[in-house]
Formats: structure tokens, sequence, C-alpha cells
């Protein structure tokens, strides 16, 4: 789709809960030359109370009804994650472009029809891997792409969340398809134009053991080889008490990269009991300027018709090696990752 500059994008947000709350804040306020047209949520009250929040007339308990709407562009998806894939599908069949939550889909077959019902009728498809966005990853990502440490040869990325979110209602293998992806896309990011072909996990239920037998693990560490010889570590756990944390690291043959931190800023208080720092709890805290960028992004590709920095091709490539991941831990042993290469 290629836009005017004059035009104003009209978005529609599908998925009012945590985080779609957040993206429709940042297009109802943040990204000039766009607004926020219209909310769906099968759940009213949610939608409801997000337009009255953000001064949204359109509002809609079925997402379809908003992809029929012909005042939208663009539609950001921030429903649950299984229900991705088929919203996407809709969306493009619908001829509108999507920026669509991690992950974009569950299945790698879902992932393939997703990104094929984009193409088939051009429109813009980008994935919701923010950490792309983030100022200190971008900058290590272009450091690589220019040869400033030389070849990759060890990389890491590691989410580690503050607190434990009711494992009950979590979807199985969340720790895999859903955090885990985030480093799976940012080790792929700082090793640019490599694939992942091999992942070895080891993975438990350390903080709540009660939940393992249901599928729920919340803790992970995963080995992985890339296609040009980098070897990598990726790692989760949903319980780090002193804050948000996530940090990514490449070494090279000239060099070393390191990214992300705790701080919520650079104050640290040097007292009589010691060293303090301040630190986030919330991702939509540590990485705000990141979610505001990628939307920006997504409004700006709308508008050139430029391919997304973060794409649907990227979202399968993440998948892949999330399947892979969860083959390793059913097996205990080394994974091939199949079709990372779309
Ligand atoms: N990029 C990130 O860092 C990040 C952070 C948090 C969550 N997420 C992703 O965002 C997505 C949503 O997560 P959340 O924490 O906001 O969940 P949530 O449960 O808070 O909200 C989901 C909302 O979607 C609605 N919904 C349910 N089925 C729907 C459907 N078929 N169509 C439209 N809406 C539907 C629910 O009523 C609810 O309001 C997930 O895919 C999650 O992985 C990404």
């Amino acid at each position: 789709m290629n836009m005017s500059k004059s035009k104003c994008i009209r978005l529609g947000l599908i998925g009012a809960g945590r985080m779609g709350s957040f993206h429709g804040l940042t297009a109802a306020r943040h990204i000039p030359g766009a607004c926020l047209a219209a909310i769906a949520d099968p759940t009213a009250s949610q939608a409801a109370r997000l337009a009255a929040e953000l001064d949204v007339e359109r509002v809609y308990t079925d997402p379809q009804q908003l992809l029929d709407d012909p005042q939208i562009d663009g539609v950001l998806i921030a429903a649950p994650a299984r229900s991705h894939a088929e919203l996407v599908i809709a969306a493009a069949r619908a001829g509108k472009s999507v920026f669509c939550e991690k992950p974009m889909a569950i299945t790698l077959d879902e992932a393939d029809r997703a990104i094929a019902a984009a193409a088939d009728a051009r429109v813009t498809l980008q994935v919701g891997f923010n950490r792309r966005f983030a100022k200190s990853f971008r900058s290590a990502h272009l450091d690589v792409v220019a040869g400033r440490i030389g070849t990759p040869q060890l990389l890491r990325s590691l989410t580690r969340d503050p607190a434990l979110n009711n494992p009950a209602n979590s979807p199985q293998w969340v720790i895999f398809l859903e955090t885990l992806i985030h480093d799976f896309d940012t080790l792929r990011y700082l090793n640019p134009g490599a694939e992942v072909v091999e992942v070895f996990v080891q993975a438990d239920a350390l903080i709540a053991p009660q939940f393992k037998d249901k599928g729920f693990l919340d803790t992970a560490l995963v080995s992985l080889r890339f296609d040009n010889g980098a070897l990598a570590t990726a790692e989760a756990n949903f319980q780090a008490v002193y804050g948000y944390d996530v940090r990514g690291e490449v070494f090279g043959s000239a060099g070393m990269l390191t990214m992300g931190g705790v701080n919520d800023s650079d104050l640290v208080r040097y007292l009589s009991s010691g060293v303090q720092a301040d630190t986030q709890r919330l991702d939509t805290d540590l990485l705000r300027d990141a979610y505001v960028a990628e939307l920006n992004h997504f409004v700006d590709c709308l508008r050139t018709g430029n391919k997304p920095i973060a794409s649907g091709e990227d979202a399968r490539a993440a998948l892949a090696i999330a399947r892979a991941c969860i083959e390793s831990y059913q097996q205990g042993q080394p994974v091939r990752v199949q079709g990372g290469r779309p």
C-alpha cells in the first residue's frame, strides 16, 4: 500500500487487553499523521473502557466488523496469540495492512498462510518484535552489519519477567512461543543473514513446580547453533524479583557489544547502606520508546510501501526455532530447526 504524505492513516485495534491498551494509546496520541479510529474486542466492556479513555467512537465486539469498516487503513492485532494467524489472514483479505503482536502464528503452516495472504493482498505485514526498535539493539545490529566487531562468534539474549503471570491460565509452551520468541528474533537480528540450524533446551518449572505436568515451564536455557558457525544462548525466567530484565550481547572476532539492563534511569544512590538504583517492573516501561517506535515504523511502511524491519518472514523464522525448542525439551536432545528459511 502506498499512501500520500498528507492522508491521515486510520488505525483499528483488535484486542483491548494489556498490550492492546498500550498500543491503542500510542496510536491515539503518539504517531504523527495517524489516529485510532476503531476498537474491537469480544469482551464488550474491555473495548468500551478503552474507547471511552481514548475518545474512539467506533467500537465492535466482532473483529470482522472492524475489518469490514472501509474507514480503516491498517489494524493492530493484540488479541491472544492463538487467534493471531486467522486474524492476519482475515485482515489481509479485507485489504488492511497489519501490525500483529508476537507470535504471528503458533504453527509453521499458519505462519505460511498468513504470509501468503498478506503477499496476495499486497498489504504491509509487521510483527511486534519491539527489541529491534530499542535504540541500543538497533545500533548493535547496525554495528554488526558495518563489521565493527568482526565476525559474530558468541551471542546471548535473555528475558526475565518480574512476576509469574497466572500459570493456571497460561497456554502451553508459553515460555518458548511468547517469551523466548523475542530472544530468538533478537539473536537473528544481531547475526544478520544467518539462520539457526540446531537448538538444545534445558527447561523446568522452578518457580511453580505444581504446573509442570500441565506444560507450564517458567525457566529455560536454550543453546543455539547458526549456519555461519556462531553459537548462542537464550534464557528466560518468570520471576526476577529485582525488575524487568532484557539484555543482549554479541561477541565477535574484533570486539563485543552489550545491550539492555534493568535500571529505570542513570540515577545511582550511594548510601551508608550501600549502592541502590530503581528498576522497571513492566516491559512497557523498560522498552516504552521501542514500542512507540515500532508503531511509527508501521505507519511509515504503510505510507511508503517499504518492507517492515520486523516482517512476517522474521516471525516465521523465530517460530521455527520455538517449535524446535518444544521438540528438544520433549526429546531431551538437540533438534534441527526445520524450515527456518522460508
Ligand atoms: N511485544 C511484547 O513485548 C508483548 C508484551 C505483552 C504481550 N504481548 C502479546 O500481546 C498479545 C496480547 O497479550 P495481552 O497481555 O494484552 O493479553 P490480554 O489477555 O491482556 O488481552 C487480550 C485481549 O484480547 C481479547 N480477545 C480475546 N479473543 C479475541 C479475538 N479473537 N479477537 C479480538 N480480541 C480478542 C480479550 O478479550 C482481551 O481483551 C499476546 O500475543 C502477547 O504475547 C506482547
